[in-house]
């Protein structure tokens, strides 16, 4: 048998946005305002408003997570919820006290909590009156708003994560457009990232003021490592300033302190250079990280851009590299990403090589296939084979990586219960049990059953 090591964490990873629904909630997060306005955006015009309905049904959602054997649970503390007063950080009573009892709930089930304070989910209200994330007003009040969090719920929680995904973030909102404001612009793109990092170190700052006992605080990034499409010195060359953008320029700050030389090199030749202060620096020097979530879904396969770099127009990070698309590669056609499980025990080698074999878990994999309701038996349960296989082949790799010595502590999927994902709503399904989003009836799926048994043997058959 595969055996992983001793109290390792098998669970599964949800947030407050995509599973609460929106119901008593003072403020509108950027997504749900982004619903008000252009409902027809979103997969069949379904909005955020009940997703799994996680406010009404915590307890027999979390019941229903320990059913399949889960030991750890992710999700996150909506900063739209807690905080009454933008401005002042006032907390609201209710959301309190919603919060308290998720995380009782977690604990007399006998699942870890792992708390997250910002998955893409910033106050609407905030970006209207001071840009979001390209202002350091709202990284002053994010850190207000942490530090309320690790003040009222720290006595139990003793897992923190400052962010989810913060690359999403700049490429969402400020390159890509695939979330609200839907922003072209690569210098803002650039103040962006700098300001998540140092929110992240600000709210470690304060963590580690309070000085609770036996907590942790980590942050939870989604790596997607580079592959170039061959040996030539252009497409290694992408290949490496891909690497800096898309997975450098988060790493090392959280784990470092220090942002990649040759980006910032790069980024003041291109005059796009963040603003950042000395003191600033000094910050994010001085509170990296205890441990690290990774989210893997899918690898970067890149090639040297068809267009010279310096061409003229808007500057865009994806100046210096194109996409690569592989031929003969495997691929979950519902969601469009790579299916390339070798690319987890990469991750796994890269931290335990570069960066300081810091404890680390995988916060985030799996798939999302969409209208699954195709594979259910006659008892009405939805056999998702494809799953079991994608989660085996990536739990294959990952102990592979730990056999080789890589700091590894722990597997969440994305996701216990089918959960509302952004733009693509209730599309493609991810969770180990799944939601009739009209009846909000939950059902375990095969994969849940099986995990159930991965989780008790604490590893995998051979
Ligand atoms: C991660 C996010 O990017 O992947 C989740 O942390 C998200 O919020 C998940 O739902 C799956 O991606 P998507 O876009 O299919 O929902």
């Amino acid at each position: 048998m595969k055996k992983f090591p001793e109290n390792f964490w098998w669970g599964a990873a949800t947030s407050g946005p995509q599973s609460e629904g929106r119901f008593n909630k003072k403020h509108a997060n950027v997504f749900d305002y982004h619903f008000e306005i252009e409902p027809e955006k979103f997969y069949q015009h379904i909005g955020p408003d009940v997703a799994s309905n996680f406010y009404n049904s915590y307890q027999e959602d979390i019941q229903l997570m320990k059913s399949i054997g889960m030991n750890s649970v992710r999700t996150s503390i909506q900063w739209s919820r807690l905080i009454d007063d933008l401005e002042t950080n006032t907390v609201n009573q209710e959301a309190v006290d919603f919060y308290n009892a998720v995380i009782a709930t977690m604990i007399s089930e006998k699942m870890t909590p792992v708390m997250n304070l910002h998955h893409f989910d910033l106050p609407v209200e905030l970006y209207a009156k001071y840009g979001g994330w390209e202002s350091k007003k709202i990284v002053e009040l994010y850190v207000g708003f942490a530090e309320q969090c690790f003040k009222l719920f720290g006595d139990r929680v003793k897992y923190w994560t400052t962010h989810n995904e913060p690359m999403v973030v700049v490429e969402g909102e400020y390159l890509f457009q695939f979330h609200y404001p839907n922003i072209v612009d690569g210098k803002k793109a650039v103040q962006v990232a700098y300001n998540l990092n140092l929110a992240s170190a600000k709210a470690i700052q304060a963590f580690r003021r309070l000085n609770i006992p036996e907590a942790k605080i980590g942050t939870i990034l989604n790596l997607t490592p580079t592959y170039a499409a061959s040996d030539s010195k252009e497409d290694q060359e992408a290949a490496r300033i891909a690497e800096l953008w898309n997975n450098n320029l988060f790493l090392e700050p959280a784990v470092h302190g220090t942002f990649p030389s040759e980006l910032e090199e790069l980024l003041t030749q291109d005059k796009v250079l963040w603003e950042g202060s000395a003191e600033e620096k000094e910050v994010i020097k001085n509170n990296t990280v205890d441990f690290l979530g990774v989210n893997f879904y899918h690898p970067n396969r890149v090639k040297a851009p068809d267009l010279a770099p310096n061409s003229v127009g808007e500057w865009l990070p994806n100046r210096y590299y194109d996409a690569y698309d592989m031929p003969g590669r495997r691929v979950n056609l519902d969601r469009g990403w790579e299916i390339y499980p070798k690319a987890l025990y990469d991750i796994a080698i890269n931290i335990k090589e570069n960066y300081k074999n810091i404890p680390w878990y995988v916060s985030e994999n799996g798939m999302g296939v969409s209208n699954e309701d195709r594979f259910k038996n006659s008892e009405g349960i939805i056999e998702d084979e494809y799953r079991i296989a994608f989660v085996t082949e990536h739990l294959e790799w990952l102990y592979q990586g730990i056999e080789e010595g890589s700091n590894c502590f722990g597997y969440h999927m994305w996701t216990p219960i089918d959960c509302w994902s952004w733009l693509n709503a209730y599309k493609n399904r991810y969770g180990f049990i799944s939601n009739n989003i009209h009846t909000q009836i939950k059902t375990v799926k095969q994969s849940g059953y099986w995990f159930k048994e991965v989780a008790k043997r604490n590893g995998l058959k051979e």
